[in-house]
């Protein structure tokens, strides 16, 4: 069966930052709050979704050197659309030059895996080459009131561009879940804030993760011995140290980057992907674990065998 193989990747992130002292200014809460509860320390606000996306995946196209002309469809993971209709995705398609279908897709933080997982069915039945996106801009949804949430989310954007393989292809295992009625722990109505029970959300997060991480692992025939590099979603640093605990995974085999970066939703897997590509921390033939959760409540994971050359 036809695989895919990451060949370029690009992140963004907005100029301005926020750090967890401009925060206390704004709301009663403090740096040493927000480190100890979260791991939080700064985060960047600004831009849109597309500007964003355009961003990262001009350099991940640049990175790959393909032909834009050449990549035949577009994922764009987005739980923070431009506009209603059209899709964030068309305006971004229309900036680079591509000529190929353009679609979102809306998982909330688990987004970027199930786009990644999408874009292997497209692979499969006849795709050669796809740019897939995990961009938001949750300020634009973000209550700046409300110290249970804003403290947590922002704004960017991760982009890779996926390769057709009739061998070698780098997904070994994957897992997509959902449960709809929990959507109550977090949402947002159409222009509305975001609202959250964030001690639901973290207990039921930790669980979800670990079960979809596991039942990626089992479908690529993998153990967590396997594993060089675990990716999870950077929600709470506290989350991703209960679920690496519960996975037997220690902390120095995984990515963390929100302490710059916040909680990004679509893009906090790529962001803390490609951060550990880009500083070395991944070599051909690794296998590594994204795993994420989110609203819906969503579950995603991948195993793939990390080989960018
Ligand atoms: O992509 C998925 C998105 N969502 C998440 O991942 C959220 C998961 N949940 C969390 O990360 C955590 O539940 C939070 C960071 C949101 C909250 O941390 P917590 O440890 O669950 O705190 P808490 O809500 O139990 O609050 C503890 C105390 C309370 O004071 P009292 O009642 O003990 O006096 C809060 O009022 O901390 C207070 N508090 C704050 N203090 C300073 C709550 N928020 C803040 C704040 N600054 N920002």
């Amino acid at each position: 069966m036809t695989g895919g193989r990451i060949i370029g990747w690009g992140t963004a992130l907005p100029d301005k930052v926020l750090t967890n002292g401009d925060l206390s200014v704004m709301m009663d809460t403090n740096d040493e709050w927000i480190t100890e509860r979260t791991g939080i320390k700064r985060r960047h606000i600004g831009g849109s979704t597309a500007s964003l996306s355009i961003e990262s995946a001009q350099r991940a196209i640049d990175m790959s050197g393909v032909d834009p002309a050449s990549i035949d469809g577009l994922v764009l993971s987005t739980t923070t659309p431009d506009r209603t209709v059209p899709a964030t995705s068309a305006t971004v398609q229309n900036a680079l030059g591509l000529r190929c279908g353009a679609f979102d897709v809306n998982a909330a933080c688990s987004g970027f895996v199930y786009a990644y997982v999408v874009a292997h069915g497209l692979l499969a039945i006849g795709a050669k080459r796809l740019l897939v996106i995990g961009t938001d801009t949750l300020s634009r949804i973000t209550d700046w009131s409300d110290r249970g949430t804003a403290i947590l989310f922002a704004d960017g954007s991760g982009a890779c561009v996926v390769d057709a393989v009739s061998e070698g292809g780098q997904l070994l295992g994957w897992d997509l879940d959902a449960d709809g009625s929990l959507e109550h722990l977090l949402y947002a109505d159409v222009g509305g804030y975001i609202h959250m029970d964030g001690k639901e959300v973290f207990r039921r997060a930790v669980r979800i993760m670990v079960d979809s991480a596991h039942k990626s692992l089992a479908k690529a025939g993998l153990s967590v011995d396997d594993v060089s590099l675990c990716v999870p979603h950077q929600a709470n640093v506290r989350i991703i140290e209960a679920a690496c605990r519960q996975l037997s995974l220690p902390m120095d085999r995984t990515a963390v980057v929100l302490q710059e970066t916040g909680n990004t939703s679509s893009a906090s897997i790529p962001l803390a992907l490609f951060d550990a590509a880009n500083n070395g921390r991944l070599s051909d033939g690794d296998i590594v674990l994204m795993v994420g959760f989110g609203a819906g409540m969503t579950a995603a994971s991948a195993v793939i065998e990390w080989r960018a050359t």
